[in-house]
Parts: C-alpha cells; sequence; structure tokens
C-alpha cells in the first residue's frame, strides 16, 4: 500500500499529533506524516515530530507572505493531504483552494454547535446534555466544512471544564485516526 504524505499543523501540546504519527506507523494505515507545521516555536507537540524524526518548520504568521514558505514545504515534502490538530490559526483561501477536500481539521465539539474558541465552558453554560468531537473537512467557514466524523458522551453533573477536555480528547484520538482511514477507504 502506497501511503499519502501527509502534513500536520499544530500550535501547542500536540497529543493528537503524536496518536496520529502512532497510528501512521501501522502498516496499513493510509497515511505518512511527512512534515510537521508549528505557527508556535515553543509549542510542546514539536517534540514529536523531533522524537520520530519528522520533518518540522516553524512558522512566523506574523510575517507578510508567510504562506508561501508553508506552500513550498508542502511541496518539497510532496504533501497530498493535511490535518490541522490544534492549529490555532486560520488557514487562507488560497491553502484551502489548492488543497481542496484535502484538509481536515478536529474540532471538540459536536458541530455544528460551539464552532470557535471555548467550547467546554460555553456548553456548561448552556447546560448541554452531551458534549464530544467531530472531525470535518476545512472551507473557508470557521468550523463549517463537511463532517466527516462525530463521537459524543453524555455530560455528568459533576463535569467541569477540565473533565470535559478529557473526555473529549480521549475521543479525539478514536475520531481523527477512524476518519482518515474513512476517507482513504472511499477513495
Ligand atoms: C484538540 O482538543 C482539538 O479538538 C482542538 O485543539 C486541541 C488540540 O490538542 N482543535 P492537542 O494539541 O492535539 O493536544
Amino acid at each position: 500500500m502506497v501511503k499519502k504524505k501527509a502534513c500536520i499543523f499544530i500550535s501547542g501540546k500536540g497529543s493528537n499529533l503524536n496518536n496520529l504519527i502512532r497510528h501512521s506507523r501501522v502498516n496499513n494505515f493510509p497515511i505518512k506524516i511527512s512534515l510537521v507545521v508549528s505557527n508556535n516555536k515553543n509549542a510542546y507537540g514539536v517534540r514529536y515530530a523531533k522524537m520520530f524524526k519528522i520533518p518540522y518548520i516553524f512558522i512566523n504568521t506574523k510575517r507578510k507572505n508567510y504562506e508561501n514558505g508553508i506552500l513550498l514545504n508542502l511541496k518539497k515534502h510532496k504533501i497530498s493531504f493535511i490535518c490541522l490538530a490544534g492549529y490555532m490559526k486560520i488557514v487562507s483561501k488560497n491553502l484551502i483552494s489548492r488543497y481542496k477536500q484535502k484538509i481536515i481539521n478536529i474540532h471538540p465539539s459536536l458541530l455544528p454547535k460551539f464552532k470557535g474558541l471555548n467550547t467546554f465552558s460555553r456548553m456548561l453554560k448552556e447546560k448541554e446534555i452531551k458534549a464530544g468531537c467531530t472531525v470535518h473537512y476545512v472551507n473557508k467557514e470557521l468550523d463549517s466544512g463537511n463532517i466527516i466524523l462525530k463521537k459524543s458522551f453524555f455530560i455528568k453533573p459533576n463535569d467541569d471544564e477540565n473533565i470535559l477536555k478529557k473526555k473529549t480528547q480521549d475521543l479525539e484520538y478514536k475520531a481523527f485516526p477512524e476518519s482518515i482511514i474513512k476517507i482513504f477507504r472511499k477513495n
């Protein structure tokens, strides 16, 4: 099986990156992680790229034309698929149109509910019954592309923001790899 070369974009902890790297090392997993992009020099997650000897780049999104550097590296590493895993920047229209239906994101809510930031505090405030995560294609609107997969759980009375985050991330570690398998099984 020829694996697609994938790039993971991160900004922080990188636990989803770590999880995807571990899955990608299994023979029949459809992608090989060939590049990591971080917009944050101090992102903890970059250590997973180092640990697994995966090329990584830092980008300074304050610089004009910073995206040229990303595009060059995506080309250099022959990247055909992109996963946003806790990437806290908006991806440009240019990149989205170049990688049409080839960029996916994981979001910590049951979309279309709670797009954007601070999902857990908003869920608690709204007295939601269920929480969870969604993997979706990235389009030009924030957290609005076609949904690939959702996983949910019932919120318990004692669940605070930290507990919700932990439970959601545990589901994310299943949902992200499953989505990737689902996408490539279709093609
Ligand atoms: C995840 O919870 C994801 O839903 C959100 O950002 C978080 C990233 O966590 N988009 P990590 O950096 O993968 O640990």
